[in-house]
């Protein structure tokens, strides 16, 4: 079934200027980006994101990081779109994720892992309204 899901570069991979290799690892597993745009995300915005992890140690830490820098948010359509950009992310903990994966190949740490992107259909939704006018969704 074609899907969509949410994505996000977040700021470690912004700041190594790795936007377009990400990208380019999108693209090859055939999803296809149909919208996108390049922010700096507010402290609020991050909260209201990441709330489902505000009683974890890291939720401060989670915020803190998103917001010291640039995040380029996404919406990738495709079949499958949710479980397919999960497996070309890899693992959170890039220590884990599978040779070839986007985390494999860029990320830093557990916290600093480059791409978010959505872990159901249903939060996919709620992401994408969260940064993006259907309008500004050109499939
Ligand atoms: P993400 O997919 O964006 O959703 C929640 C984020 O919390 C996750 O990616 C990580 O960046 C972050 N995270 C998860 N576990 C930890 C941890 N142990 N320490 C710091 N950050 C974490």
């Amino acid at each position: 079934m074609t899907e969509r899901t949410f994505s996000i570069i977040k700021p470690d991979a912004t700041r190594r200027n790795l936007t377009g290799k990400i990208n380019a690892v999108i693209e090859d597993a055939g999803l296809r980006i149909v919208a996108q745009r390049r922010i700096r995300m507010s402290k609020a915005q991050a909260e209201k994101f990441y709330e489902v992890h505000k009683e974890r140690p890291f939720y401060g830490e989670l915020v803190d990081f998103m917001t010291s820098a640039p995040v380029v948010v996404q919406v990738l359509e495709g079949p499958n779109a949710v479980a397919k950009y999960r497996e070309v992310m890899g693992a959170t903990n890039p220590a884990q994720a599978a040779d070839g994966t986007i985390r494999k190949l860029y990320a830093e740490s557990v916290g600093e892992n480059s791409v978010h992107g959505s872990d159901s259909l249903e939060n996919a939704g709620i992401e994408i309204a969260q940064f993006f006018k259907d309008d500004e969704i050109v499939g």
